[in-house]
């Protein structure tokens, strides 16, 4: 750009003349026009703009114009006093073309001079490449987790032509809650992700892309071709209205659809989840309500015209949060030919341990109706998928191969979700998990979480194989795999036999511990994390969760992932599950296993190093 007015303050830089308030280095042009005001010119060459981020300042407002066109605006928390790290803007759709950033600052500031000394101007650089190695200790070895960024709901979640497709809530431009875009990565076994560094949808003039689903579109009713994948997420401005996508090219990238929104209401309503109903032949779309605690059924002939059918939830189960992303699907009950719907009403705040968390109900489904199942006294239970704090916005994959109902949820907590402690990224996924229905002893219908199948290829060496062992007030010790930083599964079927209670502890020499105690007579399994390491990042960290065993037989069996950032305990094959995140100074190393009030048996133990 040229300078029309040449300010007062002039400096002499070379043979040339440049205002103050304006650096020129390796190919980027800073011009501060205020305090809070600085244009950004590319005048060099390269694939990234890396900006410097620091975590603890205030996003600012970056409107990238390109041949003079307002092009894309984002949200980055410019480095003032230090460099967090790098984050990079991708100038290749641009190249060869005029790239001007207009950014604007909240930082305070009393005049032009200070600004020029925060970090991100010393820093910012055009580079080739980006460096994606992971910097991080806690990041998990067989979790999916992004390249880098921040990440929360798992989105847009379908598996086509052999392939799992898992979008999720994204930030490409830091690793804070902000630009909410979809990420995307594949896997044909659910257990190795190739991670695009490339958002497959991005905020546009609807807004930013919050959570969303697609399915197949098997005989291109919605006008996108046959068998098309298409994407219905919510378009979330001042507003929340629902905008489709489709992909030509099997899930992997998504066109957006001229004609959003497709959907509109006058309240707050996301996350659309939609399927194909075979019985009824239309489009079924389930939509949280959210500050109503509700969640809305419409249907559709094509994915665009959109009825309202009926509405779920209003002064049903757990009610002191928000309601968020639905997924209704039919499950058969184990050991029987009788089919059930299950609606799962993620909720926010309002866990059994506080914040977010992930109930369910189970009932008949016309097509149009969902209607919940009731107790022997006539009330709607209420139900929760996962007993740990770290489990949320969990849904299914649609189109699953073998008829499998297979979800992922996000492994994070609303409560503390931004102050974990990791930098390069943030959040991780659940294990997959194969779902299906049992009868309680009470009566009633559950949902069981097991460990989808692929992931007992997970396994390595079986370096602990014990069985029929008695264990008293004394306990037994068994060391962990020392391999990849003690990342282990652990089976461990236990008789309490007379003891009052038995408890599992993971320890490492830091004193550093979890300490999970089965207490037969109760029917429970708590999960202790408040001595598992770094927990004082946020009150609501340390915690005690309590699941309940579902079973009176004395006996439980427990199938425990543990990876460098998250335990997941499966019990009972899935009848219940546990999943919390711990972040311990050094790997777990050992465990013991102890019995209080009496002997209890170690009928099983095997464990298993990983991969
Ligand atoms: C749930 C949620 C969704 C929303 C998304 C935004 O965690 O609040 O309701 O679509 O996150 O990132």
């Amino acid at each position: 750009m040229k300078l029309k007015f040449l300010p007062p303050a002039m400096m002499l830089l070379g043979a040339q003349l440049l205002p103050l308030n304006i650096a020129a280095a390796d190919g980027i042009e800073v011009n501060h026009l205020g305090v809070n005001n600085t244009i950004v010119r590319i005048t060099g060459d390269g694939k990234y703009l890396l900006l410097p981020v620091q975590e603890s300042i205030d996003d600012a407002r970056i409107a990238v114009l390109v041949d003079g066109k307002p092009a894309k605006n984002l949200n980055v928390r410019l480095a003032k006093t230090k460099v967090d790290y790098m984050v990079p803007f991708d100038l290749t759709p641009y190249k060869g073309h005029d790239i001007l950033m207009n950014i604007v600052t909240t930082q305070s500031r009393s005049n032009v001079r200070e600004i020029k000394e925060d970090a991100c101007w010393k820093n910012i650089a055009l580079a080739d490449t980006f460096d994606t190695t992971n910097t991080e200790q806690y990041r998990p070895v067989y979790h999916h987790t992004p390249l880098y960024g921040w990440m929360n709901d798992p989105n847009g979640m379908v598996y086509k032509d052999g392939v799992w497709h898992l979008c999720y809530q994204w930030n490409p431009y830091g690793s804070k809650w902000q630009n909410l875009s979809w990420g995307q990565s594949t896997s044909r076994d659910l257990i190795h992700w190739d991670r695009s560094s490339k958002a497959v949808l991005e905020p546009d003039g609807l807004g930013m892309i919050f959570s969303g689903s697609a399915a197949i579109d098997k005989t291109g009713s919605a006008g996108f071709g046959k068998d098309a994948v298409v994407a219905m997420y919510t378009s979330a401005d001042v507003s929340q209205i629902q905008s489709l996508a489709s992909s030509k090219d099997g899930g992997y990238s998504y066109d957006v659809y001229a004609g959003n929104p497709v959907l509109t209401l006058d309240s707050e309503a996301r996350d659309p989840n939609m399927f194909w109903d075979d019985n009824a032949g239309h489009w079924v779309l389930t939509l949280a309500h959210a500050l109503e605690h509700e969640m809305l059924i419409f249907t559709s002939p094509d994915m665009k015209e959109w009825t309202l059918q009926s509405s779920f939830g209003k002064g049903l189960g757990a009610q002191d949060g928000v309601w968020e992303c639905p997924d209704l699907f039919e499950l058969t009950v184990d050991g029987t030919g009788e089919k059930k719907w299950v609606l799962i009403c993620n909720i926010n705040p309002g866990g059994p341990f506080g914040g977010s968390a992930t109930q369910y109900f189970t009932g008949k489904f016309d097509g149009k109706v969902f209607t919940p199942d009731t107790d022997a006294n006539g009330n709607v239970p209420t139900k929760w998928m996962d007993f740990g704090k770290d489990h949320y916005a969990t849904v299914s994959f649609s189109d699953a191969p073998d008829n499998r109902r297979t979800v992922i949820g996000w492994m994070s907590n609303w409560q503390y979700a931004a102050e974990v402690p990791t930098m390069q990224y943030r959040s991780a996924n659940t294990l997959p998990r194969d779902v299906s229905l049992f009868k309680g002893e009470d009566g009633l219908t559950y949902m069981s979480s097991a460990p989808s199948p692929e992931l007992s290829a997970l396994r390595d060496k079986r370096t602990v194989n014990v069985k029929n062992v008695s264990t008293g007030n004394k306990g037994r010790e068994y060391m962990l795999p020392a391999t990849n930083d003690g990342v282990c599964e652990i089976l461990i079927d236990i008789d309490s036999k007379k003891a009052d209670s038995v408890e599992i502890k993971l320890s490492n020499n830091a004193n550093e511990y979890v300490s999970m105690i089965y207490n037969a007579s109760a029917g429970t399994l708590s999960f202790d994390r408040r001595e598992s390491g770094i927990v004082d990042f946020s009150q609501d960290f340390p915690a005690v969760t309590t699941a309940p065993t579902f079973e009176k037989s004395g006996k439980v069996s427990l199938r425990i992932f543990v990876d460098k950032s998250s335990i997941e305990v499966f019990g009972n094959g899935g009848k219940f599950v546990m999943t919390n995140l711990v972040f311990p100074t050094a790997p777990y190393s050992q465990l013991s296993v102890k019995a209080v009030g009496g002997n209890a048996r170690i009928d099983n133990l095997e464990i298993f190093s990983i991969k």
